[in-house]
């Protein structure tokens, strides 16, 4: 039955945390709701809207409500995620500049890990970070002792080494410019924590990144469970801020990823994105998602041209962090990160972002996402896209 929609139906909507208003066939908007509208951020969009998803849940999950609903006296067993939830004895930085720095900074913040150690070849940059680290835990209570210093002797039994050292983009650089350089130090990092901590997670942040996550695998020699690339978390975040400021909704309203390489051939995966548990194409036109899609692949470049010197920290550490939180237990579900595929989405012996399960011992598997045809093609130019670049 057609509706008259009045401010009131708009301000009851608000009420409601709704930022959207549904407007069915036949309904007649007053000015008045349009204007209220308008003024208080609501979106009057036309409907029938497509409806959310239904959220799977898991088998454990499921015995839960239904247990719980036979007799709401029933209490459900702490979950399972709690216990194992790891602290680490000693996370160590190679590269201690704003990213490794920032990430230390969370880390320390988030009682990671007993020891966090940072290493920079600026002499007294990281003694001087880790001090300043140390001085904070006298307000903030954090129990991590830091330590820095220049030599890589330092990563000496880290279960984790968190390696961003190396030449940062400058204005107009793309990220495989810095190939030949950072691949040297990469190297040099490798060889030191190949002997003093070979039972080390590495987790790669140096650029161009996917490059650099071949290197330190051959150069160390460590299975691919143990070399992961961080990229698609920073870039999956990107894409999501573009999606929610196009919407209008809040970061924490948007799903999505993005996959392929940390460069040029990115591949963000509008596909699967989700914004509110609807599809993309309920808030916004094919031109907007473009948009959010280029602002996704752009991003890391745009802050290099605001800077001028360096590249992003903040939004890198976090994505970093994300990676941290997989393997010590406090996120599960699959997460966006580099490794050495094979097989995985049809490609073999090539570093690249997909979904995939980390845990204690690393990288555990590769989840298998139904990607659109034009996403795997993305997929797939990427990884020749690498290839290439590493002349293979
Ligand atoms: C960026 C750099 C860290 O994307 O690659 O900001």
């Amino acid at each position: 039955m057609a509706r008259v929609v009045g401010s009131d139906l708009i301000e009851e909507a608000r009420q409601r945390g709704r930022i959207v208003f549904e407007l069915l066939p036949g309904d007649i908007v007053t000015d008045v709701a349009r204007e209220t509208a308008a003024r208080i951020g609501i979106r009057l969009v036309d409907g029938p809207l497509e409806k959310p998803a239904v959220v799977q849940a898991d088998g454990a999950t499921t015995l839960r409500r239904v247990l719980h609903r036979r007799s709401p006296k029933w209490v459900a067993p702490s979950r399972a995620g709690s216990k194992t939830l790891r602290r680490y004895s000693k996370i160590a930085f190679v590269g201690s500049g704003g990213v490794g720095a920032t990430v230390a900074h969370l880390a320390a913040n988030a009682d990671l890990a007993d020891e966090l150690v940072l290493i920079d070849i600026a002499p007294g940059l990281a003694a001087a970070t880790a001090l300043d680290l140390n001085h904070a835990s006298g307000i903030t209570g954090t129990r991590a002792r830091c330590s820095g210093g220049e030599s890589l002797s330092l990563v000496a039994g880290a279960d984790v080494v968190v390696v961003t050292a190396g030449r940062a983009r400058g204005p107009g650089m793309t990220r495989a410019d810095l190939i030949d350089v950072n691949a040297r130090v990469i190297r040099t990092a490798a060889e030191a924590i190949r002997s003093a901590a070979p039972q080390a997670i590495v987790i790669v942040v140096t650029n161009p990144l996917d490059e650099m996550t071949v290197e330190m695998l051959t150069a160390t020699g460590f299975p691919r469970e143990r070399v992961l690339g961080m990229a698609g978390t920073l870039d999956s975040a990107r894409f999501r801020h573009a999606l929610a400021r196009a919407a209008g909704v809040n970061p924490a309203d948007v799903q999505a990823i993005t996959l392929g390489s940390h460069g040029e051939e990115m591949a963000p995966i509008p596909s699967l994105a989700r914004i509110r548990g609807r599809s993309l194409q309920t808030f916004l036109t094919p031109e907007q998602i473009e948009a959010c899609v280029t602002d996704a692949v752009m991003g890391g470049g745009q802050v290099v041209a605001l800077k001028k010197s360096g590249s992003a920290t903040l939004a890198p550490a976090h994505a970093t962090m994300e990676l941290l939180d997989h393997l010590r237990g406090a996120r599960s579900g699959p997460v966006p990160v580099s490794v050495m595929l094979d097989g995985e989405y049809g490609l073999s012996g090539v570093v690249l972002g997909v979904p995939a399960h980390l845990g204690a011992s690393g990288f555990i598997s590769v989840e298998d996402l139904r990607l659109s045809e034009e996403e795997q093609a993305a997929l797939h130019r990427a990884a020749d896209a690498i290839r290439s670049r590493l002349g293979a």
